[in-house]
């Protein structure tokens, strides 16, 4: 559809993206060394760009860029900006649950801000290189903490607040945090989810497990509040009086006591180029989640670059990223993205039904957001309250649309366009990953033609090729298996801890090529549509899962002898989970069992992974070689008895079983 912005557009014709792209991916070391140069470098990089080896059969795999350079991102965000006369620049709008909770922060607040708690970290003892969870709601000291672990040189390991206690404890134990940094609790919508005690029981976990946090940070959020302008007591809203918080000693640290005493100034420290930034982790297809690694300099380029593009962002203008911080989405286009842009952005703590279906709209209107960022599961969950909470508010402001997470379906897409966008606003289908850093495959605003459901083309450096089952590559229009051929900055050095995993995952399938694990098509015109996951990994909601971590948490129960997990279609979360558990003999399948297994699941992973189905499997397809047939239970779950090829199963009698069993699905 056509936009009005391409006069003013970074991009503003196909021919200025082609002939860009082309220098991006011919000359990356002049292409990226011309973007670098407008960032701060303590030491400037002399030679090569970048150094790599994506071909596992030449040896160990590898990605450096800028190896011999210095800088600090967080001064690349904060300092950079204010020095330029951005200190009095609202860096973030921070809009609570309650729609009376609101506040904001300038660049030079912000920045003083960081250096306290960069002192505060250091005087807990932590050291460049040491790892520091963070498990926050979306509150600003959530930000604050994660660039005062970059300024001092910390590897941050944030974990999203709607992980367990089970979870949280495995990634700090993972990657061996020294500290945890969390908040009492936080509202989402009606609901209070008490974080501190979940916190404790991951720590005691750790500590079960022979890892103990030398310290707890806890902000006190909800029982004080103190980034929030209106001071209104809303006894309604946070019943604060009920709410009681555990504090052990000898762990746990005030927030607001340590800052009082903090100073606010702080040397960065200067990291060389591929010191690692953050882990962030993701599921595996194994069921152990991989801790993701991103490094300083090349992470900085691509989240930069990517904000500046793919939003076509203007100093000046108010971006909202609907995304927790605990996802990659958070990391790169929330926090880093945006600062190191010297932008405005919008920071909401809640949910986009509470109070009404309307509130992400009253905010767009509130701050005059235009450019806004989000998921097609938000986007198919207001599909069903209607158009009316969306003409209530005028969204004039609005100019470009992301979207981002799992496929679109075109449905929504022109949802999106239609009626959120009131056909005025490009939107802009964003496809990347975790291990990406940033969009790999995405539509410029107001320059690239958009197809509804495609994530069209390359972003600048990105070399896809799509692969037959051989490894052949396809040229034009056809279907096969998405890779990249080259790297680009924002691409991940190594899964924490195991490098050997790292090269399993990515580069062992197809040799020479990084592989991410999703299926694709190109069509006559040279778009590309991702068809989804090749691999055993659910997109429910845009967060990937791992059938083989649900599954692991099934068996988990005594009564459970075998389970599999499948994928059934949802008309709002994209995909959800379906189970088949075969109970042991003398085991009854019923109501309170299945009551138990979702538990399970919440317990081992998080409330978004609960199963959406558990049905009773007496038997489980399988071939002859022993190998659970996942097309064939897919197909059960769907309820499609249009099976395909079926020759290679040991017994065929168990489909019928299970089809019957369906009905009584509880
Ligand atoms: C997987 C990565 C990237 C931030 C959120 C998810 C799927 C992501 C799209 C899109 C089709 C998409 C892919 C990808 N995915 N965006 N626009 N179209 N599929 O990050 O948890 O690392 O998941 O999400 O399957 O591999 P993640």
């Amino acid at each position: 559809p056509p936009t009005s912005i391409s006069e003013v557009s970074h991009v503003k014709t196909m021919d200025q993206y082609k002939e860009m792209y082309k220098q991006s991916v011919e000359e990356p070391g002049k292409f990226w060394g011309k973007i670098a140069e407008t960032f701060y470098f303590k030491k400037q990089h002399e030679g090569e760009f970048f150094d790599y080896n994506l071909d596992i059969r030449k040896g160990e795999v590898y990605i450096r860029c800028l190896s011999d350079a210095t800088t600090n991102i967080c001064y690349n965000c904060l300092d950079r900006n204010v020095k330029s006369g951005h200190g009095d620049t609202i860096a973030f709008y921070w809009e609570g649950n309650d729609p009376m909770d609101s506040t904001s922060i300038t660049y030079k607040k912000l920045l003083d801000e960081v250096c306290k708690f960069s002192n505060v970290l250091k005087s807990l003892g932590v050291k460049k290189g040491d790892r520091v969870a963070i498990y926050m709601p979306m509150i600003l000291e959530l930000v604050v903490a994660m660039l005062a672990c970059a300024r001092i040189g910390a590897v941050h390991s944030i974990v999203f607040g709607g992980f367990s206690a089970e979870a949280l404890s495995s990634r700090i134990l993972d990657a061996k945090c020294d500290v945890l940094v969390t908040a009492d609790g936080v509202y989402r919508g009606t609901k209070l989810i008490d974080l501190k005690s979940i916190a404790d029981e991951a720590l005691e976990l750790c500590t079960k497990d022979g890892h103990s946090v030398s310290a707890c940070v806890v902000v006190k959020h909800i029982t004080a509040n103190s980034y929030c302008d209106d001071k209104t007591e809303r006894p309604a809203m946070r019943p604060y009086s009920g709410f009681k918080m555990s504090w052990n000693k000898a762990v746990d640290r005030s927030w607001e006591d340590l800052m009082q005493s903090a100073s606010n100034e702080c040397e960065p420290e200067w990291m060389n180029s591929e010191d690692p930034l953050f882990i962030l982790y993701t599921s595996g297809s194994t069921g152990i989640p991989k801790g993701v690694l991103h490094h300083v300099s090349g992470y900085m380029l691509y989240a930069a670059t990517t904000h500046k593009y793919t939003f076509d962002y203007h100093c000046g203008e108010v971006y909202f990223c609907t995304a927790d911080i605990g996802w990659i989405t958070g990391h790169t286009y929330i926090t880093y993205g945006p600062l190191l842009n010297c932008a405005t952005s919008v920071m909401f703590e809640g949910t986009p039904l509470f109070p009404d279906a309307s509130r992400y709209w009253a905010i767009v209107d509130k701050y005059k957001v235009s450019k806004f960022y989000t998921a097609p599961t938000a986007i198919r969950s207001l599909m069903k309250y209607g158009e009316e909470p969306i003409r209530k508010y005028s969204r004039s402001s609005l100019k470009v649309l992301g979207t981002v997470g799992e496929p679109i379906n075109p449905e929504a897409w022109l949802f999106y366009h239609k009626v959120i966008g009131n056909e005025s606003c490009s939107i802009v289908d964003t496809f990347w990953q975790t291990e990406t850093g940033g969009h790999v495959l995405t539509p410029f605003p107001g320059c690239t033609p958009t197809k509804p459901g495609s994530a069209t083309f390359p972003f600048f450096g990105i070399v896809p090729a799509i692969l037959s089952d051989e490894g052949v590559e396809i040229e034009g229009p056809g279907e096969g298996y998405l890779v990249f051929k080259q790297p680009w900055p924002g691409m991940m050095r190594t899964v924490f801890g195991d490098h050997k995993r790292f090269e399993r995952t990515y580069f062992t399938k197809f040799p020479g090529y990084y592989v991410p694990g999703d299926g694709c098509k190109r069509d006559e015109d040279g778009y590309i549509w991702i068809t989804g996951r090749i691999d055993d990994m659910i997109n429910v909601s845009g967060h990937l899962l791992s059938t083989a971590e649900v599954e692991s948490s099934l068996i988990e129960h005594p009564q459970v002898a075998e389970a599999a997990v499948v994928s059934k279609p949802h008309s709002v979360k994209g995909e959800c989970l379906y189970c088949f558990v075969t109970v042991l003999q003398g085991s009854e399948f019923n109501k309170e069992l299945v009551k138990e297994l979702k538990e399970k699941v919440r317990h081992h992973i998080g409330a978004f992974s609960t199963p959406d189905y558990i049905q009773n499997a007496p038997g489980l397809p399988k071939t002859r070689s022993g190998k659970i047939m996942r097309r064939v239970l897919r197909n059960v779950a769907k309820g499609n008895r249009d099976l395909g090829d079926v020759s290679t199963m040991a017994d065929a009698s168990v489909v019928e079983v299970l089809f019957q069993n369906r009905d009584y699905t509880v």
